[in-house]
């Protein structure tokens, strides 16, 4: 087969690898019990009212969902304080993120990401033919000058997570406001907030809704898979000026986000205790699991997000397969090129507790 057949920058690309199914997993290793704690999932389970939503909504499955989101897109504008013109609703953050790219890229325009940081921003920028300025973290933090440093008059987008993805840290206030006074106007910054939920209390944490009303040249992307417990019906947002949410809009699949994900994002929206409930569990889970790290003397980044980032002091691929064995499945930092770190996502504490002493297990092993 002839590679012209393709699009040229697929030879760019790996294909996905899936981990193993987890009753594999189970009978491979003779377990009786997984703890799959390596995609950030809300682990409490969906929230109750989107269930419900779901369970009503069901019935009206014969139809074609509504292609605008027309009554999630008026119940959201209002609890966030935006207009519906300034959003965009998608079948979760990760189409949205492949919008953006569309809607932006152009062959041979320039984009700059940290490193490491949410794998699809490269993809889908690299699909189009866009060039990626990969910028490492320096001293476990975002290396904003180098970020600068790349700027030209070919940077079209900045993509800035906060909290990070796979980091868990969050990009200060003081810290944007900063890298936004030294941008030019034309480039836009991507927020993904995909984990905002969990950070927002930190009075440190930026305003980006307040920030988009002066700078509209600014994505805000947030998803009700995290917080909500809903990733399995796949439904997440943008917040943006009007001119690029209809610019956004133009180009999404008419019935993208279905009938069943639309009703239970209203279900999720209007159910705030569920929301407090998982954060204030999420805290809990992140507090156990950095005090043990600190008692361990393990190098750790400080987390704002449902998932932490921790150096194991052993190969991620060892580490990852040791820990599989003996019942928790995280995600190895080596993907990043973060050879000893894992990311290990929050549970309920007895999954928490459950992954630290397999932890400790291991690395008993290799002392
Ligand atoms: C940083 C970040 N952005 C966006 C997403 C996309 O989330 P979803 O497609 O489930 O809405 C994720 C999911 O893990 C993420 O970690």
């Amino acid at each position: 087969m002839s590679k012209d057949l393709f699009r040229k920058e697929l030879a760019k690309f790996q294909p996905y690898v899936p981990g193993k199914p987890i009753e594999e997993v189970k009978r491979e290793y003779g377990l009786d019990r997984i703890e799959k704690l390596a995609s950030n999932e809300n682990q409490l389970g969906p929230s109750p009212m989107a269930v419900d939503a779901i369970i009503k909504a069901v019935q009206e499955i014969n139809f074609y969902p509504e292609a605008t989101a027309y009554e999630l897109k008026r119940e959201l504008a209002a609890d966030l304080g935006v207009e519906e013109e300034n959003l965009v609703i998608g079948n979760g953050g990760e189409e949205l993120i492949q919008v953006i790219a569309q809607t932006f890229i152009n062959e041979g325009d320039e984009v700059i990401v940290a490193s490491p940081s949410f794998g699809i921003y490269n993809t889908t920028v690299g699909l189009l033919g866009g060039v990626i300025h990969s910028i490492p973290f320096k001293n476990n933090q975002y290396d904003f000058e180098g970020m600068l440093g790349k700027v030209n008059e070919k940077t079209k987008l900045i993509y800035v997570c906060s909290p990070n993805n796979p980091t868990g840290n969050i990009v200060t206030k003081k810290e944007l406001d900063a890298l936004l006074d030294a941008l030019p106007e034309d480039v836009t910054v991507i927020m993904d907030e995909a984990y905002y939920e969990f950070a927002v209390a930190n009075p440190d944490y930026p305003d980006s809704i307040a920030i988009l009303k002066n700078r509209p040249n600014m994505v805000i992307l947030r998803t009700f898979s995290k917080v909500s417990g809903i990733a399995g019906v796949r439904i997440g947002y943008v917040i943006t000026s009007e001119r690029i949410a209809g610019e956004m809009n133009k180009i999404k699949l008419t019935f993208d986000v279905n009938r069943l994900a639309q009703e239970a994002a209203r279900g999720a929206l209007k159910d705030k205790e569920y929301t407090k409930k998982t954060v204030a569990l999420t805290k809990e889970s992140i507090d156990r699991m950095e005090a043990y790290f600190e008692k361990q003397g393990l190098d750790y980044i400080k987390s704002y997000a449902n998932f932490v980032f921790v150096d194991c002091k052993l190969h991620s691929k060892t580490m990852f397969e040791e820990l599989m064995k003996r019942g928790v499945i995280v995600r190895p930092g080596y993907f990043w090129g973060w050879d000893n770190w894992i990311r290990v996502s929050t549970g309920t504490l007895e999954q928490t507790q459950f992954f630290l002493e397999k932890l400790e297990e291991v690395m008993e092993g290799i002392q």
